[in-house]
């Protein structure tokens, strides 16, 4: 079975003095965790974030990576620099890069192909627009995000890859995908999967939803068989509502 993955994405929020607080506050409430957990924090908190979380169950994660290994790259962050910073997972192609920051499927694809021969777990973003849903385009959004992600990657590395399925409706919105709707969607992410890469691969890849998830939809959320945990937003910014969805995982 797959294990499921909590994972925070505090996108542009906390200081390196509110990162103290707040994985301070984390380690006691989740040290009892059947999930992984994992915390995406600001490029700015990582080497805190990574030095308070040494030798509990709290892993580090960035939101972005850049494709080039080092050079003429004003605003990116490489590899390397992750690395030593001490983050293990990176969030790839969030749809809020995709909005305001130009992120393609085709930059997707590159900054994968870079973090997974750098050795990092990636997380990558998938999901469609209000406008796409209701235009019966979330199939074929979600499709096509997916092939362009993993253009060129082999089935091996593809394995240890996570996909965050998030609605864009449903980011920070408070408006919930339903139970069956993430279920839904997410079985067919994985059928793209294993299309790609056979079944070995899709039914051992995990597979989260994302989107205004929060200690009231957690249990309904997770107890669908194709949601392998969450990435979580706004309720990652506090230790009690973040707490509370891990130890329902
Ligand atoms: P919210 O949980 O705030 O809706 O954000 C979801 C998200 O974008 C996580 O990456």
């Amino acid at each position: 079975m797959r294990k499921p993955i909590i994972a925070g994405n505090w996108k542009m929020n906390k200081t390196a003095a509110e990162c103290r607080t707040l994985i301070t506050e984390l380690i006691p409430k989740v040290k009892d965790a059947k999930c992984d957990v994992v915390v995406c924090v600001p490029f700015t908190d990582i080497a805190l974030a990574a030095e308070l979380a040494a030798g509990t169950n709290i892993k580090v994660g960035a939101q972005n990576i850049a494709w080039a290994e080092s050079g003429a790259f004003t605003g990116e962050i490489s590899a390397a620099m992750l690395r030593e910073a001490g983050a293990e997972y990176v969030i790839i192609g969030h749809s809020e890069r995709r909005q305001y920051f130009g992120e393609t499927d085709a930059t997707v694809n590159s900054r994968l192909v870079r973090a997974i021969e750098a050795g990092f777990k990636p997380i990558v973003c998938v999901g469609e627009t209000l406008d796409e849903r209701e235009g019966g385009k979330t199939e074929s959004v979600c499709k096509t995000q997916v092939v362009g992600a993993f253009k060129g990657i082999s089935a091996d590395a593809a394995k240890g890859v996570v996909i965050a399925y998030e609605p864009v409706w449903a980011i920070g919105t408070g408006k919930t995908a339903t139970d069956d709707q993430a279920n839904e969607t997410i079985g067919y992410i994985r059928s793209v999967v294993k299309e790609l890469y056979g079944a070995a691969v899709s039914d051992a890849m995990r597979i989260q939803y994302g989107g205004s998830m929060n200690p009231k939809n957690v249990e309904g959320l997770m107890a669908k068989p194709e949601i392998d945990g969450g990435l979580i937003g706004g309720a990652s910014l506090k230790s009690d509502d973040f707490s509370y969805i891990v130890n329902k995982a």
